[in-house]
């Protein structure tokens, strides 16, 4: 399938045809569309719990999320459900997807290399998130890493300056918050014990404070 090719269904899917009003029916238009990344053929859906107060967004599906079929479930959503535990939250009561639905990778040999999808591609694939939030409508949307903070924006939106605080997402269109970190395989990537353990503790950090925010909202 050509690039052209698969962005004409996405664009036919959500826009030419009746706006899907459930999750379920928005994720039965994400598994049968045709893949906008050269790689897997399989849409890995978000999941979790309907109007969320915590949903959060990943790049796009591993090597191991794709052969599953499920967000999260390889080395980065270890340490995510790691983090998510020291923070005192718990993954079963959030909304858990990608900005990407589909494995962008290369063939080597027996293994598939994970390829960073580009920004044409993630803007293509936004209309699928922005549906799932319009139909989850969490409180807070926390975007990990890079790829996920240009689909939460709908810019690209550096890591670094806009991490650590509460972000109101204005697209949104009500009082959706967003909160900006690290994503989780960032952490697999650091070479040393020292800087695994000082990014992780931050990551955590991150964490703490949409705990906090679920906290406040609670007592409200
Ligand atoms: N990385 C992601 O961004 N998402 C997943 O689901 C798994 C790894």
């Amino acid at each position: 399938m050509t690039r052209a090719a698969s962005k004409a269904t996405i664009a036919t899917s959500l826009e030419n045809g009746p706006a899907p009003r459930t999750l379920a029916a928005l994720n039965a238009l994400m598994a049968a569309a045709a893949p906008f990344v050269q790689g897997s053929p399989r849409a890995v859906l978000g999941e979790g719990q309907l109007h969320p107060d915590l949903a959060f967004v990943g790049e796009q599906p591993g090597d191991q999320e794709d052969r599953e079929g499920h967000p999260f479930v390889g080395p980065a959503g270890q340490i995510l459900d790691r983090a998510l535990h020291d923070a005192g939250i718990d993954r079963r009561k959030c909304f858990v997807t990608n900005a990407v639905k589909h494995f962008k990778f290369v063939p080597r040999g027996k293994f598939r290399l994970h390829q960073k999808p580009t920004t044409p591609e993630i803007r293509a694939c936004r209309p699928w998130y922005e549906r799932e939030l319009a139909a989850i409508k969490p409180a807070l949307v926390v975007a990990m890493g890079a790829t996920a903070a240009q689909s939460v924006f709908g810019k690209i939106t550096p890591i670094g300056k806009n991490r650590g605080h509460l972000i109101d997402l204005e697209e949104a269109g009500n009082e959706t918050k967003a909160l900006v970190t690290v994503h989780p395989s960032y952490l697999l990537r650091l070479p040393d014990e020292e800087s695994k353990a000082r990014e992780y503790a931050n990551f955590v950090k991150d964490m703490k404070i949409a705990a906090a925010f679920l906290h406040k909202l609670k007592a409200a």
